[in-house]
């Protein structure tokens, strides 16, 4: 059986406690996911603050597409397709740098604008002014249209038609303001590199793995539970090390995740972490809650430093940690590849040691050579091996489901609910099948 053109078939997919396999091992619906989700979606590019000065560029993808992002000499950031309108070549190599004044594609060098328009190639009395007026070349590279730039964060929609970006995220963009505002001048710049991570396994599963919070004491009791191990035989006395502090609630009792509750929101968005979070018992840092109280004031520093949400999914496939300051993409290569950019950001005018405790928790949890990261990356990939098999057909995210929360908008839950997840599948199967045709007859003559 095909998926092509037969939304009906994605969306039997996804059952109301249970998702097929093919998800996650499937090529065409790899493909489709591509083609439609991530181009019916508002998909994370980048942080202006990669991009401060006039040309400056970064270059990534959305979905399979080639995009970069390039300030304006006004100061806006720019998305847009990276590829030459000439014969196809990506005019951007390499992942940052700056322009110049102009792009130059490096195969014949027709020149383009910082906004994708065309503005000069060789020998150009070869062209009849007229004829190439008319070819699509003549635009230069394509700009995408809808680009969302939310306090430095950039998103794009690829699909000229769709929802809004204030409709898509609603109230989840709480968590990026959150994260924001925990900067004395409510600045944030991305700083310390990104740690890059190949996984062989679906996208997906690590989506789904942003609000599992009944593995965390099983997969990772090895990893963190023996640094928990080695800091209870330390003398007395001993000040309490920031690597045991970020380990040590990776093995708390399912109780505490119970507790500490998730938010579903609409369109596949969530978090972990309401009321408690990993991340709430770290130590005081010098200085910052002084800063704080005299930008905001002191209720208002309260309210932003005493919100510890965990895990925010932006879906389809980004996730955040407003108290760390973190964000992870999970950029899907093939159905069963998939890099994983963790980036960190530093909140502007508060003490370094916020950014130490941030950067450490990425090399601890996230960095290829981590060793928390090690432990979900084995299961992903023992899941994607497993789904091969055939003796079972369906993925099951029962727990507490509840018959008809489909209904239900930001709602929060028990911290072990796998609510956000189904809200993840059920908005994968809209998104992807909301561009999708039915198929047509074909006409046999070309209009
Ligand atoms: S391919 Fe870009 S100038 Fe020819
Ligand atoms: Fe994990």
């Amino acid at each position: 059986m095909s998926y092509r053109d037969n939304p009906q078939a994605i969306a039997d997919l996804v059952r109301a406690t249970e998702v097929h396999r093919d998800l996650f091992i499937n090529e065409e619906v790899f493909q489709l996911e591509m083609e439609h989700l991530f181009a019916n979606t508002w998909v994370y590019v980048g942080h202006a603050s990669q991009v401060p000065n006039t040309g400056d560029f970064f270059t990534t993808t959305v979905g399979d597409q080639p995009v970069l992002m390039i300030r304006q000499a006004d100061g806006e950031v720019k998305v847009l397709h990276n590829r030459c309108p000439h014969k196809g070549v990506m005019v951007v190599h390499g992942a940052s740098g700056n322009a110049g004044r102009f792009l130059r594609c490096p195969y014949h060098a027709w020149n383009f604008k910082l906004d994708g328009s065309l503005l000069a190639l060789p020998l150009k009395r070869g062209y009849d002014p007229e004829r190439f007026a008319a070819d699509e070349a003549s635009h230069g590279m394509a700009p995408v249209e809808n680009v969302k730039n939310y306090r430095d964060f950039v998103f794009v929609r690829l699909n000229p038609q769709g929802v809004s970006f204030e409709e898509f995220f609603g109230e989840s963009l709480s968590t990026l303001d959150n994260m924001v505002d925990r900067s004395p001048e409510g600045k944030l710049e991305v700083t310390g590199g990104v740690l890059r991570y190949m996984h062989n396994c679906n996208w997906k599963m690590l989506v789904d793995n942003q609000s599992d919070t009944c593995h965390p004491m099983i997969a990772h009791e090895s990893s963190a539970g023996t640094a928990v191990k080695v800091w209870e035989e330390a003398p007395p006395g001993t000040p309490k090390p920031m690597a045991v502090e970020q380990f040590a609630p990776f093995i708390s009792a399912y109780e505490f995740f119970e507790g500490m509750g998730i938010r579903v929101w609409e369109n596949g968005h969530g978090h972990t972490g309401v009321s408690n979070s990993i991340h709430a018992a770290y130590s005081d840092v010098p200085g910052y809650w002084e800063q704080m109280v005299q930008a905001y004031g002191e209720e208002r520093a309260k309210e932003i430093l005493g919100d510890v949400r965990h895990n925010t999914t932006y879906f389809p496939h980004i996730m955040v940690k407003g108290p760390i300051q973190t964000l992870r993409i999970f950029k899907p290569l093939a159905a069963n590849k998939t890099l994983v950019e963790s980036w960190t950001f530093r909140l502007v005018g508060a003490p370094d040691r916020l950014l130490e405790r941030t950067l450490m928790y990425n090399r601890l949890i996230n960095a290829p050579t981590s060793v928390v990261g090690h432990d979900d990356c084995e299961m992903y990939e023992r899941a994607q091996q497993g789904l091969m098999s055939r003796g079972r057909e369906w993925v099951n995210v029962a727990r507490l489901y509840e018959p008809g929360e489909e209904e239900r908008k930001n709602e929060i839950t028990n911290g072990t609910n796998e609510w956000q997840m189904r809200n993840q599948y059920r908005a994968w199967s809209r998104y992807l099948t909301a561009s999708m045709t039915t198929p047509q007859k074909q006409d046999k003559e070309f209009a």
